[in-house]
């Protein structure tokens, strides 16, 4: 059995409580009857509790490298050790119980109620009929998902987001150490994908999985990750970095490529009102725009922008007035940026 890196995994734990650091140690996957390696000495570690997102161009090795971690594929070289343990001392099917899995196309049993879909692997793992129960009815609020609503209905009744936030619970259900997430937003509209984003990244919050999550998209990647593993042609790592670093120190042309020439804006996106000096409002007439310290420098930007540079006043979670940002302001923060980078 897997164990856990902060507390043992007794049933009298609170729920959610596991997480296990997960490490890439030269891993290499050789499909039978191809010249090249799919995944190519692979070297990374992930801590208990961190989301690590595997991004790259397609055919770059993400789906490989993470099908290897539950054995659903044999390695042909190296070794993945989750919670310090090498993966091959566990029994596949056990592993792949024991391990949470998300793809795009949900897969949810289309006979099966919702709630007997998130039972699958309690089930499976024999828990008793009551804590299966339970266990359901927590996640599907975990999800904001009405239990006695929800929980009858057959998964055709359900919108494409309500199903993938099923596919969640569902992985979540056994309390798993990992999390393994193949494109799972893919496939659904990009207004409702921002908010499974933002819905994934309230749950991660609350039950501290270590998750590894596959996507081509970069932007995604830096919007998810603690941590990014950038793949490139050949399933080589071209840089394994937290989100700022690959974009304020991208390693070669390839990583600058990929991360994309507006990787200033991006990396605006990552810093709030909350991190910059604001201007004091005193002696300044606020003006009619206001904007929470929550707010991302890139937003505050956009928005000032369109206000033809008329400075926006920032209010706190009290609605007090703390400051303002201007157009200045701002100018000295993309031009201290992009300082950064050079
Ligand atoms: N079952 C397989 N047999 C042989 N080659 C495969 C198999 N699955 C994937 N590949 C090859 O391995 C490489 C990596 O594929 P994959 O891991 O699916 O990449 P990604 O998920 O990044 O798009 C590709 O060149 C792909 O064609
Ligand atoms: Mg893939």
């Amino acid at each position: 059995m897997l164990t856990n890196e902060e507390s043992a995994n007794t049933d009298g734990d609170p729920p959610s409580s596991k997480a296990a650091s997960l490490e890439f140690r030269n891993v290499s996957k050789l499909y039978a009857g191809q010249k090249e390696p799919a995944v190519n000495d692979l070297s990374f570690t992930v801590e208990a509790g961190e989301v690590c997102v595997l991004v790259g161009p397609s055919g770059s090795g993400k789906t490989t490298a993470m099908r290897l971690i539950n054995r659903m594929i044999p390695l042909s070289g190296g070794d993945i050790l989750l919670g310090g343990d090498s993966v091959l001392k566990h029994d596949p099917t056990e592993l792949r119980r024991e391990i949470g899995y998300v793809i795009q196309q949900i897969g949810l049993f289309p006979h099966y109620s919702i709630a007997d879909n998130i039972a699958t692997v309690p089930k499976l793992l024999g828990w008793d009929k009551a804590r299966t129960k339970e266990r359901v009815r927590e996640l599907l609020a975990l999800i904001g998902l009405d239990p006695d609503e929800i929980g009858p209905r057959y998964p055709s009744q359900l919108s494409g987001g309500q199903r993938q936030r099923v596919g969640v619970a569902r992985a979540l259900a056994a309390d798993p150490p990992l999390m393994l997430m193949d494109e799972p937003f893919g496939a659904i509209d990009p207004i409702n994908r921002e908010r499974l984003q933002d819905e994934f990244l309230n749950l991660q919050a609350q039950v501290k999985k270590t998750v590894v999550f596959v996507t081509h998209d970069i932007d995604e990647a830096i919007k998810m990750g603690d941590k990014i593993a950038i793949l490139r042609e050949g399933g080589r790592l071209a840089q394994f970095d937290s989100p700022e670093r690959i974009l304020t120190d991208p390693h070669d042309d390839f990583v600058a490529q990929f991360v994309g020439a507006d990787r200033t804006l991006k990396r605006l996106g990552l810093s709030t009102l909350e991190d910059i000096d604001l201007v004091s409002p005193n002696g300044l007439r606020p003006g009619p725009e206001t904007v929470p310290l929550s707010t991302s420098v890139r937003d505050a930007l956009s928005q000032v922008l369109s206000l033809n540079g008329k400075p926006l006043t920032v209010v706190d979670q009290n609605d007090h007035v703390v400051g303002l940002v201007t157009l200045e302001l701002l100018g000295s923060v993309v031009g201290s940026e992009d300082h950064h980078q050079s």
